[in-house]
């Protein structure tokens, strides 16, 4: 029997993958009312949620690290789903400091909020918290392999799913994690792999490949990832862990290829720039937990369809990604 949710927050609502959430339970009625608390950092945009009833969505800025704001905030909801993070590789190896805040304080603090008013939480994380497999490995990630995380960010959010764990078990917070593998999709920062590329093409600027280019990620579109949260917030098992993947495994020159291709550009019309220290070499879910057990499939399988519509979305929406390019590229051009 799924549980049923009316007034939610969700943290991190104005970046990436949680304003796709707000506006997949908003336009899909799943619920009546969404309270997005958001920092605003510099990856967060509040013209993310345009277009939302504002009567049905309020944004409060604030910081998940703010205790007092938590208390004053979290009563009279129903569940918390937590998306606020410090979210990228580089941008960790440049400076941790923020992701040990905001990823480790953040969830703490937010677990405490949880566990003193009695409610339900779902935490999202990544499926970088179990390192990397070898290109040529047969096997993907399970849910029960070991933490082995490889940067400061992924090493972060490993923390905060053990601090999920624990409370559960100490504490009894009816929480539930998911470990999630690469989006893509509308509102991707331009500072991620394909919204960099796509908007540098734009911008007559050549794309830049890390390293030998043949790292693999395992892609899934935004959609879907909210689609599998959401199955899990309502059916999931108290104090446990889903993998969410849609088979989408790709190396990195593949799919820089397939948007040049289809921005009228050469093959070789990129730079290979130095490679990432540390690197990951391979990301893939084995997301069959989910699919027995849940009963969740994926709806955006066509990968390279997805990408034409997240290319559109990037040409249709240049006053959106304009100030944060420039922001970005100035980071980029500090340790590149
Ligand atoms: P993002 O960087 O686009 O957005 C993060 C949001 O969190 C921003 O709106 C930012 O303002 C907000 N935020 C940051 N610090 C905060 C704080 N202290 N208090 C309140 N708000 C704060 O990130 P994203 O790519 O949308 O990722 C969202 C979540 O999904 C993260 O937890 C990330 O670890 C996880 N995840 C991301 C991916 C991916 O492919 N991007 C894959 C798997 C899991
Ligand atoms: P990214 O979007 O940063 O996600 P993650 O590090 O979480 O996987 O990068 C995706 C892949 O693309 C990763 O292997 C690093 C690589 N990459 C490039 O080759 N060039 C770039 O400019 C960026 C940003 C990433």
């Amino acid at each position: 029997m799924a549980e049923s949710f009316d007034n939610i927050i969700v943290t991190g609502g104005c970046g990436f993958i949680g304003s796709n959430f707000v506006h997949y339970v908003i336009e899909n009625d799943l619920v009546g009312h969404v309270t997005v608390l958001d920092k605003l950092t510099y990856a967060g945009n509040p013209r993310n949620l345009n277009g939302l009833p504002e009567d049905r969505v309020e944004l409060v800025v604030g910081d998940i690290c703010d205790a007092a704001l938590l208390d004053r905030l979290v009563p009279g909801h129903d569940a918390i789903v937590h998306y606020a993070a410090e979210s990228h590789n580089d941008n960790s190896i440049a400076d941790p400091e923020p992701f040990l805040k905001t990823n480790v304080e953040g969830t703490y603090r937010l677990l405490q909020a949880a566990r003193s008013h009695g409610v339900r939480f779902h935490h999202i994380s990544t499926d970088e918290v179990y390192g990397d497999l070898a290109l040529d490995e047969p096997r993907r990630f399970e849910p029960d392999d070991p933490y082995r995380p490889s940067s400061p960010y992924s090493s972060t959010k490993a923390s905060s799913d053990l601090l999920v764990r624990a409370w559960v078990r100490t504490y009894g917070v009816r929480a539930t994690i998911s470990n999630c593998s690469n989006n893509y999709g509308p509102y991707q920062h331009v500072e991620k792999f394909i919204p960099r590329q796509i908007t540098n093409v734009i911008d007559g600027v050549r794309p830049k490949l890390y390293g030998d280019g043949r790292n693999v990620r395992d892609w899934i579109h935004t959609e879907d990832h909210s689609s599998a949260v959401w199955r899990i917030l309502t059916e999931g098992r108290i104090g446990e862990t889903y993998l969410i993947g849609a088979n989408g495994e790709r190396s990195n020159i593949d799919v820089l290829r397939a948007i040049l291709e289809r921005m009228g550009k050469g093959s070789d019309d990129f730079d290979w720039v130095r490679d990432r220290p540390g690197h990951d070499r391979r990301y893939a879910i084995d997301p069959s937990k989910l699919e027995t057990e849940l009963e969740w499939r994926p709806r955006h399988t066509d990968f390279l369809g997805g990408l034409d519509q997240t290319i559109a979305w990037y040409r249709q929406h240049e006053s959106w990604w304009r100030p944060a390019k420039i922001a970005a590229e100035v980071r980029y051009a500090q340790f590149e």
